[in-house]
């Protein structure tokens, strides 16, 4: 198919140890690739490194110091609230992938519209809320698809949010959910995968049940990524970067061990050697 690219990731390089193979995007970089199929030779780098900064300045900054040491960026609300599409247009520009992380949540049709928007903006990832329902879930997917085909692109990864690791038990009652957060967690991730969602978002406490019941091939991206060094935070379900990809995690998002460090590039840097 025109855009993509048919790879085959091995957990040591030896052909028996198969991990997935899947499509990945022609316009990923091609260190990203290469990291890619292959992990053991030059370490698949799975940082996603949040850019939850300010300014388009200060996301620059940061970018341009941190790229050789992280595999992609996350924008979040507050930086494209402030800095708008243009800073996804720069950062791709470095050749870096980004993860527009603005959980999407609406009537399909509008989501949807969102989605495709994102794909001309040549976005990798983003995500939406999975409470949104099977519905709105086909209609992201469904979009993603059709946008990219019309392009001769590569699908974007929507990523499913399900429960929010900010609610617990009562908020879900409160708004009249009586499942506990993990049942519900576990109710959803089926719904998203069930509805065409190749990717969840999840808490690293979650990885390992749900790599118990969903195909090896979806991707989890995992928040909540702490190396025991750094001060407490307001993140309380942590593993270190090195538990949560041995539990399943195909990607970390790490926000403040790296952005708040020092300094940034040698802390990132160092939790990649933990890794692997
Ligand atoms: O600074 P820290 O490493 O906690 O940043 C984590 C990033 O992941 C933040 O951008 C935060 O918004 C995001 N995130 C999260 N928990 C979720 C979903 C996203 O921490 N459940």
């Amino acid at each position: 198919m025109r855009g993509q690219v048919k790879i085959t990731r091995y957990r040591t390089g030896n052909p028996n140890e198969r991990l997935a193979t899947q499509d990945v995007p022609k316009n990923f970089s091609l260190v990203f690739i290469c990291a890619y199929l292959f992990p053991s030779v030059t370490g698949k780098n799975p940082i996603i490194a949040a850019l939850d900064v300010p300014t388009a300045e200060a996301a620059l900054k940061l970018a341009q110091e941190i790229a050789p040491a992280v595999g992609a960026f996350k924008i979040g609300k507050e930086l494209f609230v402030s800095a708008g599409p243009d800073i996804v247009k720069k950062i791709r520009a470095t050749g870096a992938s980004v993860f527009l992380d603005l959980k999407f949540h609406d009537i399909p049709n509008t989501v949807a519209k969102a989605i495709a928007a994102a794909t001309r903006l040549d976005v990798q990832m983003l995500t939406i809320h999975t409470s949104g329902g099977g519905e709105m879930m086909r209609a992201a997917e469904k979009s993603a698809q059709d946008t990219a085909k019309a392009a001769g692109s590569m699908p974007l990864l929507v990523l499913g949010v399900t429960v929010l690791t900010s609610s617990n038990n009562e908020t879900l009652a409160e708004i009249g959910c009586e499942a506990d957060t993990e049942k519900q967690v576990l109710r959803l991730a089926q719904l998203a995968v069930k509805s065409g969602l190749r990717g969840l978002v999840c808490s690293p406490l979650e990885i390992a049940a749900l790599r118990k019941i969903l195909p090896a091939s979806v991707q989890l991206v995992t928040p909540g990524i702490r190396t025991g060094t750094e001060k407490a935070d307001d993140q309380k379900r942590t593993l270190t970067p090195r538990e949560a990809m041995q539990a399943g995690a195909s990607w970390l998002v790490v926000g403040r061990p790296i952005y708040a460090a020092e300094n940034p590039r040698a802390a990132a840097e160092k939790i990649l050697e933990s890794i692997y």
